[in-house]
């Protein structure tokens, strides 16, 4: 065989590679003689995806939700990736494949990129939730949803940790409690008692934590505590006012940081409180289905009002958060 020129470089290239690193090119190459062609299956490991599917019924429509609720989890991982690169200033990977670490510097137009991304994921969810809302027999949805209590969406850890990274925790404190923590550089562990999802998962009838509260605490508490003490300065809204003046009247940064607005806390939870609604609309056994929690008082976003970023939203559309005005902004570009 001839040793062309292209692979004389090749070559030499990889042998400053693992010579670099102490290692010996020929063993490696012994490696790559011996060692498998890399498949699809192998890959995206597609047999361990299609056997992660466990329903606790034989109505068939169980795996639709199952299968619906991972791809959203699929999704929130997608975001959450973005939002980290956001936090860190992106990766400083070189052309050569060698990874130096984080920028020291977040530059505006990989900070916009990124928003676009995140907003991109949750329109995708909120077009497609009507998986969820068209797709399922109802009958068959309140049948083998008893089968799944106390377990709920509200438990998706993903979800709250979305919110952490997009914002100053103070944000996330419950709407009528923000006031008393605004100012006062109070602690995260202060702030985490009165976070506005501690509102949801009560019992209608006696008021108390149900065990899908009680159970997320357990199991996440301390680390969401934790992540947001991390992104006290790595959150979107930290990371927007570190930028210069003029990047932080960037009209297309400001467009997508309220895009992220609506999508998040507007019209994904819209559509998920609409196909609640669509299911649970009061008769006994749909309030069973729920363990009789409070989430038509709790779950619309006009009640919630969780805004991320409220110095860009005037008065008047703070004061109509939730309601129709959202659904126009959402796709307006
Ligand atoms: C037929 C479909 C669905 C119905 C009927 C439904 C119903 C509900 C209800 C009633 C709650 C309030 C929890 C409570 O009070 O115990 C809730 C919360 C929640 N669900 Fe769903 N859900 C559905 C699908 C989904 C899907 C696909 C996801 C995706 C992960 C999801 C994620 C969530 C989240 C994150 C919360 C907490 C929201 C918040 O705290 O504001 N749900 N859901």
């Amino acid at each position: 065989m001839e040793i062309t020129p292209e692979i004389a470089d090749r070559l030499s290239k990889l042998n400053d590679k693992y010579v670099g690193m102490g290692q010996s090119l020929t063993n490696y190459l012994d490696g790559l003689l011996l060692s498998n062609y890399l498949t699809y299956w192998n890959y995206t490991h597609v047999d361990t995806l299609l056997s992660l599917q466990n329903p606790k019924t034989d109505f068939p429509d169980e795996v639709i939700f199952i299968i619906y609720h991972q791809i959203t989890e699929l999704q929130f991982k997608l975001a959450l990736r973005e939002l980290e690169q956001i936090g860190h200033n992106g990766r400083n990977v070189q052309p050569n494949g060698h990874d130096l670490g984080w920028k020291e510097k977040l530059d505006v137009k990989f900070f916009i990129e990124r928003l676009q991304r995140v907003n991109r994921y949750f329109e995708a969810l909120t077009h497609s939730f009507e998986i969820m809302g068209e797709g399922m027999e109802r009958e068959q949805f309140l049948a083998f949803r008893m089968a799944l209590l106390p377990a709920s969406g509200f438990q998706s850890a993903q979800y709250r940790m979305i919110e952490i990274c997009c914002t100053d925790f103070l944000q996330l404190v419950d709407k009528d409690e923000r006031k008393d923590f605004a100012g006062k550089n109070s602690s995260i562990e202060e702030m985490y008692e009165h976070i506005y999802w501690k509102q949801g998962a009560t019992e209608i009838a006696s008021g108390k934590k149900t065990l899908t509260l009680e159970q997320f605490e357990k199991k996440y508490g301390e680390k969401f505590i934790l992540l947001a003490e991390e992104y006290k300065d790595k959150n979107i809204w930290a990371k927007y006012k570190s930028l210069n003046e003029e990047d932080q009247k960037n009209p297309e940064l400001i467009h997508e940081l309220r895009q992220v607005d609506v999508n998040v806390n507007v019209n994904w939870p819209l559509v998920h409180y609409k196909t609640a609604v669509r299911y649970l609309h009061q008769d006994e056994s749909a309030i069973a289905a729920t363990g009789g929690t409070n989430w038509q008082k709790y779950l619309p976003p006009r009640f919630q009002k969780r805004i991320f970023y409220p110095e860009l939203w005037s008065v008047e559309e703070k004061e109509e958060w939730g309601k129709g005005w959202v659904e126009k902004v959402v796709y307006k570009k």
